[in-house]
Formats: structure tokens, sequence, C-alpha cells
């Protein structure tokens, strides 16, 4: 079922076209999101993309607004130690979590619930309340340290989604890539799209 709002989190893992897509995406099919980005994240974003995010959460949420030309009503930013926002409780309305891109630091703190920043803390929440929540993990190699956490997470319903794109379709841009990833996101999340072909049709 598609979810009514889902909380995106940035970690600083390469990878921000896979967040500014999918956060795009997301909104022109009217889910309602809630991003919350840590501080590599947004150095990362801005190394990147064009996006270069500053100042408060409000501040932040104009920009998003701005850059995606979408309704702010429909896009919350909240900072990494806002405790009080809604993801930090199990009480909230978010149907589902994604972390894209997820760094190998946050998946360790997630794989131990460490709830040290208010993204591990949404994704503790969300592994507790058993609603839907996505690591989109970027490292290469992985070590088995990496494995072994996300083996540990895999175990308990999460959902590890490397971003890595099939090339059988036929790829003529960097931008096919990253929408096959996207997809497969949306696809996880039961948001209808039609970015990357679809296998047998
Ligand atoms: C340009 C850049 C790229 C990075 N890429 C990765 C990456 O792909 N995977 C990863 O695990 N860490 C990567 N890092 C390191 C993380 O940003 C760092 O471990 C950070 O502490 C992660 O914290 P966070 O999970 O709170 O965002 C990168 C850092 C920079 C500056």
């Amino acid at each position: 079922m598609k979810p009514h709002t889902i909380t995106l989190a940035m970690t600083g893992a390469s990878g921000a076209d896979y967040t500014l897509r999918l956060f795009e995406c997301c909104l022109q099919s009217n889910v309602h999101v809630q991003f919350i980005t840590s501080q590599p994240g947004q150095i990362v974003v801005g190394m990147e993309t064009e996006l270069k995010l500053t100042g408060s959460p409000q501040k932040m949420r104009a920009q998003f607004a701005d850059y995606f030309d979408a309704d702010p009503e429909v896009i919350s930013v909240y900072s990494k130690d806002q405790w009080t926002a809604p993801p930090a409780s199990g009480s909230s309305v978010a149907d589902a979590m994604v972390v894209c891109p997820c760094s190998m630091g946050s998946l360790a703190s997630i794989a131990v619930g460490s709830s040290d920043n208010l993204i591990h803390r949404a994704a503790d929440v969300a592994i507790k309340e058993r609603r839907t929540l996505i690591l989109v993990p970027r490292e290469t190699p992985f070590s088995a340290i990496h494995l072994e956490n996300m083996l540990k997470l895999a175990r308990l319903g999460v959902v590890i989604l490397p971003p890595s794109p099939g090339f059988y379709q036929g790829v003529s841009s960097v931008a096919d890539l990253v929408d096959f990833v996207v997809a497969r996101i949306l696809d996880q999340l039961g948001i209808d799209n039609e970015l990357s072909p679809r296998w047998g049709q």
C-alpha cells in the first residue's frame, strides 16, 4: 500500500543523486517526506550536487520546496538532534523509513540500536514498530563488519538495498542508473513508478 508519509534520511555516504531523485519521486506521488540529514550527509550532497544545504531545518525546507518546485506543506525537515521530532517516537505517523545512502557508520549504529542521533533513533523506532525500513548501504568493498551488520539487520526484516543498478535494460545515461535504483526503492515502498523498464514487459 502506498505510504502517506515516509522518513528519508541522508547520511554521509556517496550517492546524493539517489536521495534527491527519491525525494522528488515521493513528492510527485503526493507522499509527505520527513527529511533528516547528518552533517557528513550535508557535506557530501554539497560536493556531489549543486544543492548546498545550509541553515536551520526551516531554511532547508524552503530550499527543498524551491529545488523540487513543491508545496512546502508536503515537506518536513528535522535536525539530527531534534529529539522532539515525530520520527523519534513509535506513535508517529511515518509508514516507512529509507536511509539513502547509508554510511557504514550509520549502518553500524543502527545495527546496535545506539539511537545517538535522530536518524539512528528513527531507524530503531521503525525496527521496534516492525515498519518498513530500507537501507541503501554504499561502500566498496564491504568488510566482514559491514556484512555482519547487514546480515543482522536483514534477519530483523530490514531491507538491505545496495545501489547496484542492472545494465541489462540498456543504459544511456547516469540518470538511467540512478532511476534503476530509485525504482527498486519505490517498489519496496509500494509507490507506483515507471522509472525503469520492467522485465518481461
Ligand atoms: C565525499 C565523502 C564521501 C564518503 N563516502 C562514503 C561512503 O560511500 N560510504 C561510507 O560508509 N562513508 C563514506 N564517507 C565517510 C562518512 O561520511 C563518515 O564515516 C561519516 O562519519 C558518516 O557519518 P553519518 O553516518 O552520521 O553521516 C564519505 C565521506 C566523504 C567526505
